[in-house]
C-alpha cells in the first residue's frame, strides 16, 4: 500500500483527493497552511489522516512531512489569476518558492513520484483550439507564469535527479465543496450559490468566453491514474486534465436558471484583466498515456454541484 502526501489537503481539490484515496483504503498524510483551505473540508476524515499545519515555505517542517512518503500530490497554491495580478509577489512565493521547496524535500526524502497541479492558464491566448501539450506556452497572468514555472521544475527534477514527476494541467475544476465566498472563487461556485440565493450572477465581459469545465471526480480519478501509471508512460510528462468540451458563461447561466429556478437579471461588468477568451483541451495524451476518460460530463457534474450547494447554507458552503 502506497503512502501518500497531499499538499493543500484542506482545499477543494486536495480534500476531494484525500476522500478519494481513503475510499480506496490508502494511507494519507496532508499539509495545509489554511491560506485558502478550510478545516471544515477535513472534519469528517480528521481521524483517518495524518494532518500537519505546515507552510510550504517552512523547509524543516516540509522535509519532516515528506519522510516515509511514496507519492506526493502537490495541490497547495494560491490558485487565482486575479489575486496574482493584484499581488504577484505573495503568489510567487507560494507557487514557485513553495513548489521548489517541496521538490527538494521530496528528492531528499527519496519520494518516488510527485503529481503536480499545473494549470491550463499556461497556454494563454493562443488562438488554436483545442489546446494540446505540444503547443508553445504563452502565459499572460503572473499566476500562469508561476504554474508554468512549476511544471518546468517538475521536468527538471525528473531529468536531473530521477524523481518521477507528472504535471497535470487542470482546466477549470468545479464541484461540491468549492468555496464560493471569495471574490476570487471559481465562476461556477459563485454562480451556483448566487443563483440559488436569488442573487444576480455577475459576468465579466460579454459572457461569450468559454471554458472546458472539469468536474472534480474526473480530476481525482486523473490524479490517481497519474500516481499509479507506469513511470515509462507518465514520468517527466505534462498532460491536460479536462473534459474536452467547452461552454460559454452565457450558456451556463441558461442551464443554471433551469437547475436553480433563478428568474432574475444577469449583471454584466467589465472584462477581467489577465482573462483569456476561450479554453478547450485536447485530452488525447492523458487518454493514451494513462487511460484517462472523464467519466462525469459537464451537465451531470453541474447537477451534482447545484444539488450540493442547495444542501448547504447559502453563504458558507464548505462543511463536509
Ligand atoms: C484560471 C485557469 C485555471 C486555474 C484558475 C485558478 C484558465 C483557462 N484557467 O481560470 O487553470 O486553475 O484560473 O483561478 O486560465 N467570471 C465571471 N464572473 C465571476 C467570476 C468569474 O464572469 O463571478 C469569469 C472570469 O472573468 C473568466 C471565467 O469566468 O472569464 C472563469 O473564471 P474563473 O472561474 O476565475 O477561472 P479562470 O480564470 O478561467
Amino acid at each position: 500500500m502506497a503512502r501518500y502526501l497531499i499538499t493543500g489537503i484542506a482545499g477543494f481539490i486536495g480534500s476531494s483527493l484525500a476522500h478519494g484515496l481513503l475510499t480506496r483504503g490508502d494511507s494519507v498524510r496532508g499539509i495545509d497552511n489554511f491560506a485558502t483551505g478550510k478545516r471544515e473540508n477535513l472534519s469528517d476524515i480528521a481521524k483517518q489522516i495524518d494532518f500537519r499545519e505546515v507552510d510550504l515555505l517552512d523547509e524543516a517542517a516540509l522535509s519532516d512531512a515528506c519522510r516515509d512518503v511514496d507519492i506526493i500530490f502537490h495541490e497547495a497554491a494560491i490558485p487565482s489569476v486575479p489575486k496574482s495580478v493584484v499581488d504577484p509577489v505573495t503568489s510567487h512565493r507560494a507557487n514557485i518558492n513553495g513548489t521548489l521547496n517541496l521538490l527538494v524535500a521530496a528528492r531528499d526524502a527519496k519520494v518516488k513520484r510527485v503529481v503536480y497541479a499545473a494549470s491550463s492558464s499556461a497556454y494563454g491566448e493562443t488562438p488554436v483550439l483545442p489546446k494540446h501539450e505540444g503547443m508553445p506556452s504563452d502565459p499572460i497572468s503572473p499566476y500562469a507564469v508561476q504554474k508554468l514555472c512549476g511544471e518546468q521544475y517538475m521536468k527538471s527534477f525528473y531529468r536531473v535527479y530521477g524523481l518521477e514527476t507528472v504535471s497535470l494541467r487542470y482546466f477549470n475544476v468545479f464541484g461540491p465543496h468549492q468555496d464560493p465566498t471569495s471574490q476570487y472563487s471559481g465562476v461556477l461556485a459563485k454562480f451556483c450559490s448566487a443563483m440559488l440565493r436569488g442573487d444576480s450572477p455577475t459576468i465579466y465581459g460579454d459572457g461569450e468566453q468559454s471554458r472546458d469545465f472539469t468536474y472534480i471526480d474526473n480530476v481525482v480519478a486523473g490524479n490517481i491514474l497519474a500516481a499509479t501509471a507506469p513511470a515509462s508512460q507518465v514520468a517527466g510528462k505534462c498532460m491536460n486534465l479536462a473534459t474536452g468540451k467547452r461552454i460559454t458563461l452565457n450558456q451556463i447561466v441558461e442551464i443554471l436558471r433551469d437547475l436553480t429556478g433563478y428568474k432574475g437579471e444577469v449583471t454584466y461588468a467589465p472584462e477581467r484583466t489577465g482573462d483569456i477568451k476561450h479554453s478547450l483541451a485536447d485530452i488525447s495524451l492523458a487518454q493514451k498515456a494513462m487511460n484517462y476518460t472523464p467519466h462525469v460530463n459537464f451537465e451531470d457534474g453541474l447537477k451534482k454541484t447545484v444539488a450540493w450547494y442547495r444542501t448547504v447554507s447559502s453563504t458558507v458552503a464548505t462543511a463536509r
